[in-house]
């Protein structure tokens, strides 16, 4: 019999521009207050590229550190592949190719998603799938964000809400199920589009916030429900629940009705806005620079994003 492979997660790593805007700075130029930001979004500073970043070069760093968590050298590199909703071109090259290019991949398959906020579940999943298919053994998954660069920021309901920053993963084969990524569920409904979109008219990002938000709330409770009985787990089996981070009320609320302990939710929504596709890559980079993440800990992940798009993932780090 043939022996079954896994997929598992070997390394995680983040990039932050420099440039830190808090709240009051918004308040210099639109009507809005630090107060307001706060007690709506939990949102305190995000931080901006500069005009020669782009979400590839944020997304290289990120890579390029990924690679060198996972031990691993540039040549074991199978497949590249990026998650996006700001990416350096309209519609070609991807960012995957500019990013590959940089890192020295060479002649290796490199491509973009387009799943918004759910980018990176999206990406957990391509990879899973082509790592179990026995397609390819190391897979560097990558979510970058300028999302600055499709804000219209003379509108106040989207602007104050996202960050620019960039995340990445590098995932391998193993044989060790209990060291894999158990699960990933996605999935999306168009019936929504029309609530967050960049339109070709002004390529500015649009959103209308308050459907989304309670959208959000009842699709990923239930999706996260879903996930864990499915797997015949609980709340309470779970290291770390690390959410997409686009609002501190979103969080609590899903929390609460998963009934996971405050002390497992990874909250950086505060620090760094919603970064979009690379949102829940920095999140566990956030753990793992502070030493609180082990390998072996049980993670939880969920995400929607603009499509609608939605998914989430059990899986246990196996990195360094
Ligand atoms: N400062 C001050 N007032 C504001 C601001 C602001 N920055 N933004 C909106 N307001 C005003 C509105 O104009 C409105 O005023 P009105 O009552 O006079 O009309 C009032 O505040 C309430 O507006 P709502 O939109 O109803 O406020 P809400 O409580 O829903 O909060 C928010 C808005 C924060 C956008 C919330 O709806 C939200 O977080 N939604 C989810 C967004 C999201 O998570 N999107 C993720 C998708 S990610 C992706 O795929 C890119």
């Amino acid at each position: 019999m043939k022996e079954k492979v896994y997929a598992s997660i070997k390394s995680i790593a983040s990039y932050v521009p420099k440039n830190c805007v808090s709240n009051t700075d918004f308040e210099k130029t639109l009507d809005t207050s630090d107060e307001w930001i706060v007690r709506r979004t939990g949102i305190k500073t995000r931080y901006f590229a500069s005009d020669n970043e782009t979400s590839s070069s944020l997304g290289y760093e990120s890579a390029k550190l990924a690679i060198e968590r996972a031990n691993l050298n540039i040549d074991d590199i199978d497949m590249l592949i990026c998650a996006t909703l700001s990416p350096d071109y309209l519609t070609m090259p991807s960012n995957a190719v500019i990013i590959s290019h940089k890192l020295g991949i060479h002649n290796k398959p490199a491509f973009d998603i387009s799943s918004a906020c759910s980018g990176f579940i999206y990406l957990l999943s391509l990879a899973k799938a082509y790592i179990e298919s026995k397609m390819y053994k190391n897979i560097l998954i990558v979510g970058a964000e300028k999302a600055s660069s499709v804000l219209d920021f003379s509108d106040r309901g989207t602007c104050v809400l996202f960050g620019d920053g960039a995340g990445a993963a590098v995932i391998s084969q193993t044989n060790d199920k209990n060291k894999s990524i158990l699960d990933v569920n996605i999935s999306a409904n168009g019936k929504y589009s029309e609530l967050l979109g960049t339109p070709r008219t002004t390529n500015k990002l649009q959103m209308k916030g308050n459907e989304i938000f309670k959208l959000a709330i009842k699709t990923l409770a239930s999706d996260v429900g879903e996930i864990l009985s499915k797997n015949n787990l609980s709340s309470k089996d779970i290291s770390f629940f690390i959410p997409h981070q686009a609002n501190l009320r979103i969080i609590n609320a899903v929390g609460e009705i998963i009934d996971i302990e405050p002390s497992k939710i990874v909250l950086t929504v505060q620090k760094y806005g919603n970064t979009s596709a690379a949102s829940i890559p920095m999140a566990i980079d956030e753990i793992y620079n502070d030493k609180r993440l082990k390998n072996g800990d049980l993670l939880l992940l969920d995400a929607f994003g603009g499509g609608l798009t939605w998914g989430s993932s059990l899986l246990y780090f196996n990195g360094n």
